[in-house]
């Protein structure tokens, strides 16, 4: 798999990249690319077009505190701390600081570092950890979840009580490769853990009523939820 675009044709995809998503990509973003373009997990890194739409929801919103479950060399934290106003918060949660490292002195050369607050733990600690002070409940404007999939519905459970009302949660790859859509039999065996998972998942995020959703196929597919209540 050369890319994560769901669009069945190759050129069509292209086509978007090059005439509406680089062309707007801010430069630090292009080189967190570059650096990772060699990594063996390169496929990890959160696709440009998906990052438009993001980058977008981030302005609109007007998102100040946020919260990046998780980070590999920091696309989306880049991004997010990019957008954000200059005295908004990130707090961004990766069990691996190593490929955080990567991306880092790019963060710093563009002087966006005192808006991240990196936290190097197990996603499921830490957010605990987050849930016992009383003035983060229900008070991030913005979350973006990419990290294990097998966690999507415990990370559901715990940034719902994080999130404020109205406030946005992002959660990425849950088209998995488009794999949701195909039976079992005809998905490659790398994909068919991921897949059983965000099937899970994305039945449970349909059925929630405490969030309004929406799913776009950028990138490997976003859903976009809302808290509503
Ligand atoms: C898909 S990558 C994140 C990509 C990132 N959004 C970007 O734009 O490059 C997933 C990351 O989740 C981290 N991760 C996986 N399982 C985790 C867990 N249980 N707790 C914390 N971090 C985890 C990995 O170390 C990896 O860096």
């Amino acid at each position: 798999m050369e890319h994560k675009g769901l669009l069945q044709s190759d050129e069509l995809y292209k086509y978007i990249l090059e005439t509406n998503v680089y062309p707007h990509e801010p430069e630090p973003l292009k080189e967190i690319r570059a650096l990772t373009a060699s990594h063996r997990l390169l496929f990890m890194g959160t696709s440009p077009d998906a990052g438009q739409m993001i980058e977008m929801l981030l302005k609109l919103t007007g998102a100040k505190k946020t919260l990046e479950l998780e980070v590999y060399t920091g696309y989306s934290l880049l991004l997010t701390a990019l957008t954000i106003p200059e005295d908004g918060k990130i707090v961004a949660i990766d069990v691996n600081r190593e490929f955080y490292e990567i991306g880092r002195p790019v963060i710093e050369k563009v002087g966006v570092e005192h808006k991240i607050n990196f936290i190097e733990s197990e996603a499921i600690p830490a957010l605990d950890k987050l849930l016992q002070d009383p003035d983060n409940k229900g008070s991030f404007d913005y979350v973006f979840v990419d990290a294990d999939k097998v966690n999507y519905l415990n990370y559901h459970d715990k940034v719902m009580k994080l999130v404020k009302v109205n406030g946005i949660i992002v959660y990425d790859n849950t088209l998995w490769y488009g794999s949701v859509a195909k039976s079992e039999d005809s998905v490659p065996e790398i994909l068919k853990e991921g897949r059983t998972n965000l099937l899970k998942f994305n039945k449970a995020l349909a059925e929630d009523p405490r969030v309004k959703i929406s799913t776009a196929p950028l990138g490997d597919g976003i859903t976009v939820c809302r808290r509503v209540y």
